[in-house]
């Protein structure tokens, strides 16, 4: 038996008799839809461009349109992109009870597309815009990417901001407590496609290890995570998905036929 394949048993094993299984997902997840990483490969986004010039509160103030050139951009890609079998694997394991919550760091809205329910969005959405006026409590849904750079807010004619974390800003504290909480309650978690560098959301795995949950980790090269995954998976994430969910559907339609 081939080391992914044992893995692959192992993890299926994992998560049917989980009774609290979460993901935690990083760009390496959407990767396959075309949507670029941040670290990892040369056309990562960290390698093509300096954070500190795009994604910072200060970069905003220094050159709002810069900053709105590139997320424009970075929309022009997502708006293209579809779900791959890994978000569709996700939304799938949730309709068939075994995933509780998605906690993403990602902030293109794919595994909502994909169809999953309970998301949680640790590093914002990508789609949102929000007043970057501390005393405006603006925030909006964009229908489409914006067509004049960069937008206004209609209640105070401030700047519009992207409603996604930058690099010195923290997380929005309510959502990263419904996180945790999540990662308090789960005995295995399923990370799939992140670097597990960027803290801290990368402490979301940690705490259900610490808890003695089990960490599965998909990923096509070693991450932050690896040093302490129960089960390694080197693979891209959407073939090593679809096996592990046509492998549960088995087990569960097995299950029902025995009953
Ligand atoms: P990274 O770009 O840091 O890491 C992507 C990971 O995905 C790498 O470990 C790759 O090996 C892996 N990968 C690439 N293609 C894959 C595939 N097809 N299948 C499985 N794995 C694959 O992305 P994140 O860990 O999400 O923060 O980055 C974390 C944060 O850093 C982002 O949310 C962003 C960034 O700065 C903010 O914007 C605040």
């Amino acid at each position: 038996m081939s080391t992914y394949v044992a893995s692959i048993l192992r993890t299926v094993e994992i998560i049917m008799s989980s009774k609290y299984l979460i993901a935690f997902t990083g760009a390496g997840i959407s990767a396959e839809s075309g949507v670029p990483t941040f670290r990892g490969s040369p056309d990562s986004l960290w390698s093509r461009f300096k954070p500190e010039e795009l994604a910072t509160p200060e970069a905003f103030l220094r050159n709002p349109r810069r900053v709105w050139e590139w997320y424009v951009w970075r929309m022009s890609i997502i708006k293209k992109a579809k779900p791959n079998d890994a978000h569709l694997g996700l939304a799938r394991l949730e309709e068939l009870g075994i995933l509780k919550c998605v906690v993403t760091q990602n902030v293109d809205g794919l595994h909502s597309r994909a169809g999953s329910k309970y998301i949680i969005e640790l590093h914002g959405n990508i789609w949102r815009v929000k007043c970057s006026n501390p005393s405006c409590n603006y925030k909006a849904i964009l229908e489409d990417i914006p067509k004049e750079i960069p937008p206004k807010c209609p209640y105070c004619s401030s700047l519009l901001r992207p409603d996604v974390v930058w690099f010195g800003e923290p997380l929005d504290p309510e959502i990263w407590d419904r996180a945790v909480n999540e990662a308090s309650k789960a005995d295995a978690i399923l990370v799939i496609g992140t670097s597990g560098v960027v803290y801290p959301a990368a402490y979301i795995p940690l705490i259900v290890k610490e808890r003695g949950g089990k960490v599965i980790e998909v990923n096509i090269s070693e991450s932050g995570i690896t040093p302490y995954a129960d089960v390694f998976i080197k693979e891209k994430a959407s073939k090593a998905l679809r096996d592990i969910v046509r492998l549960c559907e088995e087990r569960i339609n097995a299950r029902k036929a025995s009953t």
